[in-house]
């Protein structure tokens, strides 16, 4: 479980995060939504220490997380895909994943065995260079490129973006049954708020900044004002 207490989180002037607070069960999907500039991407790179907090907590389970090196909240069991993905095309697939793996001194074989038998079309395309894959396939493999690590907690930035509605949905439903089939966490940041809120159990809602709404994702679904002001969902 990620506890986030009072989370306060600045660029110079600007406050990208302001006394931002939230729970992500383990075994559930949080959703945090908001539009650009809302403040979702500094939340995950605040959560693994790539941007230190000005105030705050940040709690795995009863650990704290602020003030520790990336590479040791990684070690912690936090996986982080970030926006645009971030894999390597000139890497093929499997260079790509045994990077993952390497980092987390994890089994290599049966890592990939496990990441190819959840995404059997990297295990076709094994030997491609990551440049070649389509825009969903590439965000399959910065996602197992996170789970070969065996992470308790995965952070998830836009997982959906650039990618048509059908692969969208493909997407979140892998997402939905890798915590049915496992314990994993997942925050999962989105602008689109119609497919998260479809898989999430929770959803927080941020706007510049400070959290608007902090429910579960079907009362936020239901709610008329968020969707209209906040998740640009006008009917
Ligand atoms: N490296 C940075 N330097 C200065 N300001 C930044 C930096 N990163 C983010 N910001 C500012 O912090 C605020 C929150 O940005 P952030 O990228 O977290 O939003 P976001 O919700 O992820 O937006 P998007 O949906 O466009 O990805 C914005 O005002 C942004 O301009
Ligand atoms: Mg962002």
């Amino acid at each position: 479980m990620i506890t986030i207490e009072g989370l306060t989180v600045s660029f110079g002037a600007v406050q990208a995060l302001r006394n931002v607070s939230l729970v992500a069960e383990t075994g559930k999907i949080t959703a945090v939504l908001g539009a650009n500039g809302a403040g979702k991407t500094t939340l995950l790179r605040t959560i693994s220490g790539l941007k230190e907090p000005k105030t705050g907590t940040i709690r795995l389970d009863d650990q704290s997380l602020v003030h520790k090196r990336t590479e040791d909240i990684a070690r912690l069991g936090i996986g982080h895909v970030p926006e645009g993905r971030g894999v390597i095309g000139e890497f093929t697939v499997e260079e790509n994943l045994r990077l993952g793996a390497m980092m987390a001194k994890v089994n290599l074989s049966r890592g990939l065995d496990e990441q190819y038998e959840l995404f059997p079309v990297l295990g076709e395309r094994r030997k491609q260079h990551a440049a070649k894959l389509s825009g969903g396939e590439r965000q399959m493999l910065a996602m197992a490129r996170a789970l070969i690590a065996k992470p308790s907690v995965l952070l998830l930035d836009e997982p959906s973006l650039g990618l048509a509605p059908l692969v969208t949905a493909q997407l979140m439903h892998t997402i939905q049954s890798l915590c049915e089939t496992s314990d994993l966490t997942v925050i999962l940041v989105e602008q689109n708020a119609t497919s998260a809120l479809r898989i999430a159990h929770h959803a927080v809602v941020l706007h510049v900044g400070k959290v608007v709404a902090n429910d579960t994702a079907s009362l936020v679904a239901a709610d008329e004002n968020l969707r209209q002001y906040y998740l640009g969902l006008v009917e």
